[in-house]
């Protein structure tokens, strides 16, 4: 049985620098272009595409094989993409001029390559090398910082569609040295490009890095920029259980970026949610801790008969509230300033949505908020908790686990929790728990029914 007309494999084996790949001759290039030809073509659902690791003809790549011809060809570049899907995958006739027709040839240079790379770990085993995904974990901070540093500098934005060292140097008010260093780091990570002595963005970094960029993602990842001196202060904090006090401060523009992050998850996540919960019933919903109030937000455009409060502090609502007058809901959409844990939540709502509020929190801190919560529903009423949920070895999903580092150096109490702890904070409340509902992304959600 053949579910698709042709399974082509695309070698995309990543490896060490100066070693012979697949990557390193052009392959994730070619590989883009040949995902896009066969989309463009109306042929996705005759040709499964599936990238692999080495094919064992690394110092000819990019290779591919196409099943079930068993048609092995090497050195494809993006110019030769048309004609191999209209040739080989429409026509069935392959692109013989890169076709490898000595099997045994072939065979040979597959097990050679395959011997010497086998030789090469043992010899790296042998002299105790750290192993290689160690290794990039441990310098991953460096290509980190080069990005956030170059987002912090609006670096991209600079170098627009071409610009020289001296132009985008002085466009940052930065040292025309150092900012070529920079500029050169970045192409070769693939979100700049270089031609002519004048850097350019790449499709990525034009899209997500750029002023004017189709998805311009830069306010929001100043909150990550903001969180780098948070990390820096692990070790210690680790030492003494606590964040440091030193720790980057909450001021205007942390406030800024944070919402700006915040903002840019939820509004992604919003319509999934709204759909797994429904507004069915809902008249009178509670947003705590709402952010931006883009859940608020996408609930009040679902249903017309829904009211909303957002309940957050006052800095942070001064933002919500461009967000509730460009949706034009501030009709519906109440913006109220309060501390969550101590200021009274109100009666008598059908719904109360907590997203991403009780990481913030430590246990205690969570009971006391999902009582509070309780108390403010209506009979039948429903308290939504949507937030990184650990399975019950607190290691997995990684994403929670590593979130919980982040709520180290940054709150008191604060980490992920697993569905477990969750269930008992609804359960003792006197609510009746769901089980998680998955939604896409990273949060799921907890809801906790009050009986009617
Ligand atoms: C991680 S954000 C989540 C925002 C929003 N719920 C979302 O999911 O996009 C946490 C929010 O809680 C607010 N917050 C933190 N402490 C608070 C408190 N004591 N009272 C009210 N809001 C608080 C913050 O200002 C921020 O908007
Ligand atoms: S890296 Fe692609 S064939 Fe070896």
């Amino acid at each position: 049985m053949e579910p698709f007309r042709y399974h082509v494999y695309a070698c995309q084996q990543q490896k060490a620098e100066g070693v012979p790949s697949c990557p390193a001759r052009g392959s994730l290039k070619m590989i883009d272009a040949l995902r896009g030809e066969i989309g463009r073509k109306g042929m996705t659902n005759e040709v499964q595409l599936t990238t692999c690791g080495s094919l064992g003809l690394c110092e000819r790549g990019p290779n591919l094989v196409v099943y079930p011809d068993g048609v092995w060809y090497s050195g494809v570049t993006p110019d030769d993409v048309a004609e191999i899907v209209d040739s080989h995958f429409r026509k069935g006739v392959p692109v013989e001029r890169l076709v490898n027709h000595d099997a045994d040839a072939l065979a040979a240079e597959v097990r050679l390559n395959r011997d010497r790379y086998l030789a090469s770990v043992r010899a790296k085993d042998a002299a105790g090398a750290l192993p290689e995904e160690l290794e990039q974990s441990i310098r991953g901070y460096q290509e980190s910082r080069i990005i956030l540093t170059a987002i912090e500098l609006d670096l991209f934005t600079a170098a627009g569609d071409g610009a020289t060292e001296q132009e985008i140097a002085s466009r940052c008010g930065t040292d025309v040295r150092a900012t070529r260093l920079l500029l050169d780091a970045l192409v070769a990570l693939d979100l700049l490009a270089k031609r002519d002595g004048r850097w350019r963005t790449t499709p990525v970094s034009r899209r997500y890095l750029a002023a004017g960029g189709q998805n311009d993602a830069r306010a929001g990842l100043m909150h990550q920029v903001g969180l780098w001196q948070r990390w820096d202060t692990l070790t210690d904090c680790v030492r003494i259980g606590k964040p440091l006090k030193s720790r980057g401060k909450a001021d205007d523009k942390w406030t800024r970026a944070f919402v700006a992050a915040m903002h840019r998850n939820a509004t992604e996540r919003a319509p999934h949610v709204v759909r797994a919960v429904g507004t069915d019933g809902v008249r009178r919903m509670l947003d705590v801790g709402g952010g931006s109030g883009a859940y608020s937000i996408a609930f009040a455009q679902a249903s017309e008969l829904l009211e909303c409060e957002v309940l957050d502090l006052e800095p942070v609502l001064a933002i919500a509230n461009d967000h509730v007058l460009a949706a034009r809901l501030s009709d519906r959409i109440k913006l109220r300033a309060g501390d969550m844990l101590s200021d009274p939540l109100g009666t008598g709502y059908d719904l109360i949505f907590v997203s991403a509020i009780c990481h913030m929190l430590g246990d205690d801190e969570n009971i006391q908020l999902v009582r509070r919560c309780r108390d403010a529903l209506a009979p039948g009423g429903r308290l939504v908790i949507a937030d990184f949920i650990l399975d019950e070895t607190r290691t997995s999903p990684r994403l929670a686990a590593v979130f919980s580092v982040n709520m180290l150096v940054g709150t008191e109490n604060g980490r992920s929790y697993t569905e477990q702890e969750y269930r008992s904070w609804i359960t003792n409340a006197g609510l009746a728990a769901s089980r998680p509902v998955r939604i896409p992304g990273p949060a799921s959600l907890m809801i906790g029914t009050r009986p009617a």
